[in-house]
């Protein structure tokens, strides 16, 4: 398949109306076409259909059982696809448009390809301009995984995504980097609480600040490694993800702790290579020393996370990463998450 790279502004302003606009032609009508989000890049087709949502699949070579995120361009559209109730409405009110997506019971209107099956559809309102643009003219909710090869870290460039599914896809709409890096906030939406299924920009203070601590329950597998017996309630979550080629081990101490064992192995590990907070590569060797922001700053650290890991597959003969055990403050645990799933949560103290 021709891939036609189109770019846009960052953001997203009128000049790109016409790029904007082709791709979201091309997804009415059945096509796929990336686009950026102020998360991650997304992989878009059109949610009404269930052949879109299986050439989405195909494309990332993506299992067919884990569902995708539709995307909307108003709150006032998700009762279409879903079965909305009160909680649902103070959460779109309080941080929509943004990084979140919220689960609800699905309308019969969305295909069962689209949910993997499950009677359940994710519901997102991103923020970005052109993402919001692209929807809206589209004129259909758009279906919309992250724009990666199943199995890598998701594209927060136009750079990797054109890297991974150039060839597989109609079109890229290539803007800027995301602004947040990491994908959005999935919550499980009940009656009285929500059950927090991936951390992201919407954090758990947030929700607690919102809904009050007792009404948000935070899902272990989250911070824990499921058993290969265990049904997740996102089927995502499950999956191998963001993982470098060379395993990674995440490491748990002091700062002075982690920073003497790391020059150790650079010392008698020629193949270690090491991801460090801005602060922190003293001693260690350039070419094989990754820096993820400042150890006080995990927005920053969300913003470069995926760019780092992608980068030790382009490094030469790496046998092994080492990496700080983030902080789960704020979108700290989003961080976290991601890292600790790369490590296959194969934490080390020292
Ligand atoms: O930031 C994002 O959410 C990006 C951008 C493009 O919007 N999208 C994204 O999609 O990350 P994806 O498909 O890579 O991740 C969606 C996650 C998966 O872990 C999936 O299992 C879960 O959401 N999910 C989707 N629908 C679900 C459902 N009905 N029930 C439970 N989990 C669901
Ligand atoms: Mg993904």
């Amino acid at each position: 398949m021709n891939t036609e790279i189109l770019t846009i502004k960052e953001d997203g302003s009128a000049s790109d109306d016409c790029a904007i606009r082709r791709a979201a032609e091309c997804i009415r009508r059945g096509g796929l076409a990336v686009f950026p989000t102020e998360t991650v890049y997304g992989l878009g087709g059109n949610a009404l259909r269930a052949e879109a949502a299986k050439k989405i699949y195909a494309a990332k070579g993506r299992p067919s059982d884990n569902p995708l995120i539709i995307h909307i361009d108003e709150t006032e559209k998700a009762e279409r696809y879903a079965y909305t109730n009160p909680l649902f409405y103070r959460l779109a009110e309080a941080f929509w448009p943004g990084p979140l997506t919220m689960i609800l019971k699905k309308r019969d209107c969305i295909p069962d390809t689209v949910t993997g099956g499950m009677d359940t559809v994710a519901i997102r309102l991103p923020q970005n301009p052109t993402a919001r643009a692209l929807i809206r003219m589209a004129d259909v909710p758009v279906a919309a995984p992250s724009a990666n090869l199943s199995g890598h870290p998701s594209p927060t460039t136009g750079e990797h995504v054109v890297r991974d599914l150039s060839g597989r896809v109609d079109m890229i709409l290539y803007g800027g980097p995301c602004s947040i890096g990491v994908e959005s906030t999935v919550l499980k939406v009940e009656e009285d609480r929500v059950i927090l299924l991936r951390p992201g920009g919407v954090t758990y203070e947030d929700l607690c600040g919102l809904l009050g601590p007792e009404h948000v329950t935070i899902d272990t597998i989250v911070t824990e490694k499921v058993g290969e017996d265990v049904k997740p309630l996102s089927p995502g979550m499950k999956y191998r993800h963001y993982a470098p080629v060379a395993p990674v081990i995440l490491l748990q101490g002091t700062e002075a702790a982690v920073s003497a064992f790391m020059r150790e192995r650079a010392a008698d590990t020629p193949n270690a290579a090491f991801l460090v907070y801005d602060e922190d590569g003293v001693g260690l060797p350039s070419d094989r020393t990754l820096t993820l922001g400042r150890r006080s700053d995990p927005s920053a650290q969300a913003k470069r996370l995926f760019a780092c890991l992608r980068a030790f597959d382009d490094m030469e003969g790496v046998g092994v990463i080492y990496g700080p055990l983030p902080s789960k403050e704020g979108i700290g645990l989003a961080v976290y998450n991601r890292l600790a799933k790369a490590a296959g949560f194969s934490i080390k103290e020292v």
